[in-house]
């Protein structure tokens, strides 16, 4: 089996995960570069990987089949740019990037580059998740007629360098609309269709050395079916619940139960449907060999360009709303 060549560009929390997990699917050799040499070292020592001091060598030096984006979101879209160049597939961590300034020119080199482009909203890659949006597809709700989405972490405890890293500035990518909340509103447009207007009200609670918010409601409207959004990042639970009410029933999927489940009218009680438990790295992995599956021209459930595209616009809006205390409506 020919090895497919994947550079991991950004080698912090998400990247050695990344470097570690297209690893694991054996179908890949793996390379890595970061412009922090310390963290480069320790790369090469954990998984004996060709390393690189910036991405600049990294071309220069070796040919890559494919690329996986992990550094902040700011610089998501220029390395895109330069990747899709040189014509290879790309694999863009979340959020896409912090505003649509590059989009126009990202969509005319993928189609310049005929290369497999997707972006890492891992959700897509939940057992549960796809089970209830094929659920949804069978149409036994009825019209859908509200969502509404409660989720949060204690995220010093999951994340205890917040304050030092991307998360503590929202030009960075960074405040829970951009880095937390947005893994949610790309399912629910996953499974719903898009935002079209939302009123955004947020706020810096908790988190003690950052000022981005860290709280965040959402009221929004995907067309005509109405939607609410609430996080904390404070919170004791590391909880995320999703209600999604149609006009014969309900389906809800609790994330830190790894099940979905099925209440119609009528009904006694929920119909649940859980997945065996999963470790985090395995979502990942799946996440990886899908995206080997993308490269390979198979189909695969990964978040596409003009999807994650939308959750941006979603981003923008939401932070735009908080901003002036309007009611924004998404085009
Ligand atoms: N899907 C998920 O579950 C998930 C989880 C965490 C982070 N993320 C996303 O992944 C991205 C990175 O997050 P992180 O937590 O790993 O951040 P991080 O700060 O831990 O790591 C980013 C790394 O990128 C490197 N870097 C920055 N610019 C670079 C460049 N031009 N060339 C090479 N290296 C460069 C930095 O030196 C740093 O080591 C963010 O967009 C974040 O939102 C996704």
């Amino acid at each position: 089996m020919t090895l497919h060549s994947i550079l991991i560009i950004g080698c912090g929390s998400i990247g050695e995960r990344h470097l570690r997990c297209f690893k694991a699917t054996g179908r890949c050799s793996v390379s890595a570069c970061d412009q922090n040499p310390a963290l480069l070292a320790a790369m090469q020592e954990r998984y004996s990987v060709p390393v690189f001091e910036s991405l600049d060598a990294a071309l220069a030096e070796s040919h890559f089949d494919a690329a996986v984006i992990c550094t902040p979101a700011h610089v998501h879209l220029p390395i895109a740019l330069t990747l899709l160049g040189k014509e290879m597939h790309v694999f863009i961590e979340k959020p896409l990037a912090i505003d649509t300034a590059l989009v126009p020119q990202v969509r005319e080199a993928i189609q310049q580059a005929r290369r497999f482009v997707a972006v890492a909203y891992v959700y897509h890659l939940m057992p549960w998740l796809l089970e209830a949006r094929n659920f949804l597809g069978s149409g036994e709700l009825g019209k859908i007629l509200h969502v509404s989405s409660t989720s949060g972490q204690h995220f010093p405890s999951f994340r205890p360098a917040y304050r030092d890293i991307y998360y503590a500035r929202h030009e960075l990518g960074g405040g829970a609309i951009q880095d937390a909340l947005t893994h949610i509103v790309n399912a629910v447009e996953w499974l719903i269709g898009p935002c079209t207007s939302l009123f955004c009200d947020a706020a810096h609670q908790s988190l003690e050395g950052v000022t981005v918010e860290d709280t965040v409601n959402v009221t929004a409207r995907h067309g005509d079916v109405l939607a609410s959004y609430a996080m904390t990042q404070f919170q004791a639970p590391n909880e995320n619940t999703l209600l999604i009410n149609g006009e014969h029933g309900s389906l809800k999927v609790e994330g830190h139960h790894q099940r979905w489940g099925v209440l119609l009218h009528g009904d006694k009680d929920w119909s649940w449907h859980a997945t065996a438990p999963l470790e985090r790295d395995d979502l990942f992995i799946a996440q990886a060999n899908a995206f080997v599956d993308g490269m390979d021209g198979k189909s695969t459930p990964l978040c596409c360009f003009e999807e994650a595209v939308r959750t941006l616009k979603f981003n923008a809006a939401a932070l735009l709303s908080a901003h002036t205390q309007q009611r924004i409506t998404i085009e």
